[in-house]
């Protein structure tokens, strides 16, 4: 398999003053964002064209779409920057590795690849695959929240695992680092867990405490990693009162990059030793494998415990399908299985961080206020100072995302006021926390110029921000209503 490599020097090189210096304990900007471009580690074999519209076809189609942008074709869209979910792009390996998938209903070869790969990277011995990141959790909650009123902490819980805490009859208790919500606060590793208010917590509640789950990197509070130090932390507080830590590691590789970069003592692992070691200090892990598998699908649960592997291969038989499959086709499974040592590869690495970095700091140095220092995967503009004149009830997030598609063709989404939905006591919107707009970045997918492009895109808007108007729904759907609501503009 060719795997691409870049010598340490070209890359620190390239990525400037900020990375690969380990006693930073503040993100130190570089004086150029332009700095932070690193070669892509990849040549292209296949392209997908992209389509041009016109400003008129746009202002069409969000009124069809009723301005709603998960309704838009991908077809009208010229960079798509919703998700990095499931939209990345596949290697020569991965497309070879297809064609070789076992597709027994048992027994796979290409499981055998998959339990393989994941108990060398994670250190667990038991592996469940399973369709998606969701689908892990379904089967977790299930075994772990056995009665209402249990209550499942975090750092931040992406939302389709609180969703299934609260699908089962748990509750959802957060404790994040207290820096997180201070966009000009420079220090890393801000996904970490607030260790002052969990500690305290759990002592006082932990009979009530079936499971903790630890999101690295924390995508809901911007991309932002955990350190090395905080799941030690954490895990030792489970282990003193026998909860069990499970990670949610969607971006637990991008995770260990940042803990390579950043943490001091750190620099010289690889990130194979680091994934391992961090893992070391939880009872499990579920995994997305559509961000850091670098697959369009797919998951898995990964355990060292005897009890649970026994518990969770129910549950999966029941949601997903036999044990060997998990509700993917036997070629899904290798194609994570080559996902995954690609992921680990710095290289690879040192692009996909630096992207989202340059954007992110490209815009920032621009004078738009974002949640910063650079997460792994997206960029995160705060809504509510780009836009002071809307109010939070008309969803400056969306209102933004709205406007820069008309203005460009570029799809991000919102996260914030309208993500977060109506508190079921008291029917109003949860407006307490932030408003944002995120532009994830798909894997191995965009150039620099395109970003260059969004850049440009975004910086136009920002000249004619207070043109930007507010929306309103016209038609409202229950819960994750983002999803299917429709709007109008105020
Ligand atoms: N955990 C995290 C941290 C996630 O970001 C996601 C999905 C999931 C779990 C669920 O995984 O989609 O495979 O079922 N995040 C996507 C996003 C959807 O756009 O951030 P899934």
């Amino acid at each position: 398999m060719l795997q691409p490599r870049y010598p340490d020097e070209v890359s620190n090189n390239a990525t400037g003053v900020s990375m690969g210096i380990n006693e930073l304990v503040n993100w130190k900007p570089p004086a150029d964002a332009a700095q932070l471009k690193v070669a892509e580690p990849f040549k292209i074999k296949s392209v997908e064209p992209v389509c041009q519209t016109t400003r008129a076809h746009r202002k069409r189609v969000l009124r069809g779409a009723k301005y709603n942008l998960f309704n838009i074709s991908s077809r009208d869209i010229l960079l798509d920057f919703l998700t990095d979910s499931g939209t990345g792009a596949m290697s020569q390996a991965q497309w070879a590795a297809l064609q070789q998938g076992d597709e027994s209903y048992a027994g796979s070869v290409s499981f055998d690849l998959l339990r393989d790969t994941v108990r060398d990277l994670f250190g667990f011995k038991h592996v469940l695959p399973s369709h998606q990141g969701r689908s892990a959790e379904l089967v977790l909650m299930s075994h772990f929240i056995s009665k209402k009123g249990l209550v499942v902490p975090g750092n931040l819980h992406f939302d389709t695992t609180g969703a299934h805490i609260e699908f089962q009859g748990g509750v959802i208790r957060e404790f994040p680092d207290r820096r997180i919500v201070d966009l000009d606060d420079l220090s890393l590793f801000k996904g970490n867990m607030d260790l002052e208010s969990f500690a305290p917590y759990v002592k006082k509640n932990h009979r009530n405490i079936p499971l903790v789950v630890l999101t690295a990197t924390c995508n809901s509070g911007g991309g932002q990693p955990v350190s090395l130090a905080n799941v030690a932390a954490v895990g030792k507080i489970c282990r003193k009162y026998r909860i069990p830590l499970f990670v949610d590691s969607a971006r637990i590789i991008e995770n260990a990059y940042f803990i390579k970069t950043y943490e001091p003592g750190q620099s010289r692992k690889s990130i194979r030793t680091i994934l391992r070691e961090f893992l070391s200090h939880t009872d499990g892990a579920m995994m997305s494998a559509k961000k850091d598998g670098l697959v369009n699908i797919g998951g898995f649960i990964a355990t060292n415990n005897e009890d649970y592997f026994d518990s969770f291969r129910r549950y999966t038989i029941l949601f997903d399908g036999f044990v060997t499959y998990g509700g993917l086709a036997g070629r899904d499974l290798a194609a994570i299985a080559v996902g995954l040592r690609e992921a680990i590869d710095l290289g690879y690495l040192k692009h996909r961080v630096s992207q989202a970095a340059y954007l992110a700091t490209s815009l920032w140095k621009a004078g738009v206020r974002m949640v910063m220092p650079p997460g792994g995967h997206a960029v995160y503009v705060d809504a509510r100072a780009f836009c002071p004149h809307i109010p939070v009830r008309q969803y400056p997030g969306h209102a933004i995302a709205v406007a820069l598609y008309l203005e460009s063709g570029i799809r991000g989404c919102e996260i914030g006021t309208l993500l977060r939905g109506r508190d079921p006591r008291t029917g109003r919107d949860r407006t307490k926390g932030l408003d944002l707009l995120r532009l994830a970045i798909p894997r191995r997918v965009y150039s620099y110029n395109q970003l260059d492009y969004a850049i440009d895109a975004i910086l136009r808007l920002k000249k004619k921000a207070h043109t930007i108007r507010g929306v309103k729904f016209v038609r409202e759907s229950p819960f994750l209503r983002h999803f299917t609501s429709e709007f109008a503009l105020i």
